[in-house]
């Protein structure tokens, strides 16, 4: 438990606002305030290309891991301590929340999630238990708890959940997502099993959130990870009045990033559901959409994990490149387009996090 010892600093939870989260540079970002220097994060930052997370996780199974609060407290500090990035992430996964409403879920090494009994009917769906998730979850909000008081006062805790269209695709799909052509077929035939499969999913998305900013998470964000699949017309029509409906509950309890990936299209109807902060992924040009978006919202992102299997030159070049196209604008939070990638040497992560810091601030426009 040394990593939790050396985080652990009760006198500063005694000092003032100035110390506390809500002051901290990607507070002040998703506020699109001037920050002295870049904040940086990284998705997926606690994970197997870590050293330290494969040891812990030589313990314990995936799911196991997620529902030990002792262990995932450690992961979730695990970056902190190694990376010196400025916030940390609850260790959790966006797919908890399926099995409080029925769902058979597991991760086969090397496949990723399975879930056993996918929805594929209209019974499928009503089906489905309409179950408050605040119980059954109660573990994520004891790692939540457990986290906050280990972290330094400063540092702000990140909470998460899966979209409801995210978690949908899952559910249909059952496990590895193609091109999301059950999911989209489902969605057109069966006009009103989707509205009841969505709200049920938005509903625990709302308690879920809700829970963990309660618990002590002081920015939530929600994972929309295939929401690119849709054209914005389907988005509009079938996605996002949920989304709309999500984000109005817990944009006042706490800051929230929206983020997807292959969203160049979309980022006008993400704005509509008034997220603080929308996540951009590699594919965008941030100058050109933080435009389009009239500046309205704090941008996160966006290098390509790819970046960091390459070389020192490659990562200096194309971080400097995003740093230019954010313009030192208040409300610039620098991660990845997608998350680290299992093979991703350590050392250039390291390296990302420190030159971020070094190269970027932010200045009043
Ligand atoms: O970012 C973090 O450090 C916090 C933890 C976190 C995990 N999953 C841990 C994890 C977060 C935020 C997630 C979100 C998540 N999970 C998403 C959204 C982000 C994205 O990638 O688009 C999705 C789609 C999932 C579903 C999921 N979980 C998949 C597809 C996989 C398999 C792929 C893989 O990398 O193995 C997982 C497993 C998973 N979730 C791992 C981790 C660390 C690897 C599990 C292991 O140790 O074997």
């Amino acid at each position: 438990m040394s990593t939790l010892n050396s985080h652990s600093n009760i006198a500063e939870h005694s000092i003032g606002l100035k110390d506390t989260a809500s002051n901290s540079s990607i507070m002040l970002a998703c506020r699109q305030q001037a920050c002295s220097y870049t904040p940086i994060w990284l998705m997926r930052q606690a994970g197997r290309y870590m050293t330290s997370y494969r040891k812990v996780r030589s313990k314990a199974e995936f799911l196991e891991l997620c529902k030990n609060p002792d262990l995932a407290t450690e992961v979730t500090l695990l970056p902190v301590d190694e990376l010196g990035v400025d916030a940390a992430i609850i260790f959790a996964d966006i797919l908890l929340i399926l099995e409080p409403l029925g769902v058979q879920l597991r991760f086969a090494a090397g496949e990723g999630p399975i879930i056993d009994n996918p929805v594929r009917t209209e019974s499928d769906v009503y089906n489905l238990q309409q179950v408050s998730v605040a119980d059954p979850l109660s573990y994520v909000f004891d790692t939540i708890r457990k986290s906050r008081r280990a972290l330094k006062s400063d540092l702000p805790l990140i909470g998460f959940s899966g979209a409801p269209f995210t978690l949908a695709a899952y559910l249909i799909e059952g496990g590895k997502v193609g091109n999301l052509a059950r999911t989209k077929t489902f969605m057109y035939k069966y006009p009103d099993a989707w509205s009841h499969l969505l709200s049920l999913l938005t509903n625990a998305c709302i308690e879920y959130l809700s829970e963990q900013i309660k618990s002590g998470a002081d920015i939530v964000q929600i994972f929309d990870s295939w929401l690119g699949y849709l054209s914005p017309a389907d988005f509009n029509q079938y996605v996002l009045p949920y989304s709309k409906m999500l984000v109005a509950t817990v944009k006042d309890l706490a800051p929230t990033i929206y983020f997807g990936t292959d969203t160049c299209s979309l980022l006008d109807l993400i704005k509509q559901t008034e997220c603080q902060v929308i996540g951009l992924d590699w594919r965008a040009d941030l100058s050109l959409e933080w435009e389009k978006l009239d500046y309205q919202v704090a941008i996160q992102g966006n290098l390509d994990p790819i970046v960091l299997l390459s070389d020192r030159e490659n990562i200096d070049r194309q971080t400097k490149r995003i740093l230019a196209q954010a313009q030192g604008r208040p409300g610039h939070i620098f991660n990845l387009g997608h998350g680290v990638l299992p093979e991703t040497p350590i050392d250039n992560v390291k390296y990302l996090v420190e030159l971020v810091h070094k190269l970027g601030r932010t200045t009043k426009q």
